[in-house]
């Protein structure tokens, strides 16, 4: 496989299941403690070697540009403050011009709708696609995917309850190693007592660049939206399919479930917050176990 490069953040989702606080805000900018779900993506995908990001935005997302971007104001304050250590903090965000790219969807129309919208920028390689509301600590996800399998199709994936496999796009098994899995295909959200499997893809996707012609050819799937599944699904003929059983521990922040526990989990591992965390939610405990 050649080297992956590049790295597609689709960010364009209405991210409706946070209303009322993503109707002026993207849902990629809700914090868990304080970094957004956007910048813990945007690091895992620069310490796994990514050189270039694409962003893929829609309407009422400016606000992920500006996080990336200098913040005049906001430094000359700092400074003026002699808040060094903030100045720091705010200035690593700042990604590499020309090497960071934002095309807009202009419509919502689907995760395979919104990969596809960067097809220009990609050329003839391998790239990743991250989505930023799979949170997940500990080990490095994309790097494992890229270092696991090396050529094909490859995707994060993890066992699930058989009863929340609707809720994924699901591997249908042809072969399974210790930590990777080979697929002969692959079924967007099937229904409970239907899925070839309960392997669930989470997301993190090394993807070859032909994904993109099939994307054109995919009808609109479950939800009426362009299914990036479904272009996978249909590559799996010549194009071979791995699964790769990650290690860390992840998080759906696309959940209020999600994101509730991904923020006692990022306490409980930060030494700051560790003890006052745990205190207060023994002090709860103890109050509701009354
Ligand atoms: P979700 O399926 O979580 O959809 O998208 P959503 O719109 O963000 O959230 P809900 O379901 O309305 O609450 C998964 C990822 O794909 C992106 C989202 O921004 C999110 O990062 N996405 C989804 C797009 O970029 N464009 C789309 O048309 C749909």
């Amino acid at each position: 496989m050649k080297k992956v490069k590049k790295a597609i953040f689709p960010v364009g989702g209405m991210g409706t299941r946070f209303l009322p606080a993503t109707k002026a805000m993207p849902k990629e900018m809700l914090p868990v403690i304080d970094k957004p779900l956007i910048q813990y993506a945007v690091e895992e995908a620069l310490d796994a070697g990514i050189e270039e990001l694409i962003f893929i935005t829609g309407r009422g997302k400016t606000a992920i540009e500006d996080h990336f971007d200098y913040s005049v104001e906001l430094e000359s304050m700092l400074a003026a403050r002699g808040n060094a250590r903030f100045i720091d903090e705010i200035n690593k965000l700042i990604l590499p011009v020309g090497r960071v790219y934002y095309v807009r969807q202009q419509k919502p129309l689907g995760l395979g709708h919104a990969v596809w919208c960067a097809r220009n920028l990609i050329g003839d390689e391998p790239f990743a696609v991250i989505l930023a509301d799979d949170l997940i600590f500990g080990q490095n996800c994309l790097k494992e995917l890229i270092s696991a399998c090396d050529n094909g199709n490859v995707v994060a994936v993890m066992r699930v309850d058989p009863e929340q496999v609707d809720k994924y796009g699901i591997l249908d098994i042809d072969a399974c190693s210790s930590n990777i899995v080979k697929a002969k295909g692959v079924v967007e959200k099937p229904k409970v007592g239907t899925a070839p499997s309960n392997v669930a893809v989470i997301g993190r996707y090394v993807l070859y660049p032909e994904v993109f012609r099939h994307l054109e050819n995919v009808n609109t799937g479950i939800n009426g939206e362009i299914q990036l599944t479904d272009a996978i699904n249909s590559m799996t003929p010549t194009t071979s399919l791995h699964g790769v059983f990650f290690s860390g521990t992840r998080f759906d922040c696309g959940t209020k479930e999600g994101m509730v526990q991904s923020t006692i989990y990022g306490a409980l591992n930060r030494k700051e917050l560790a003890d006052s965390t745990l205190s207060y939610m023994e002090s709860v405990m103890k109050t509701e176990t009354k």
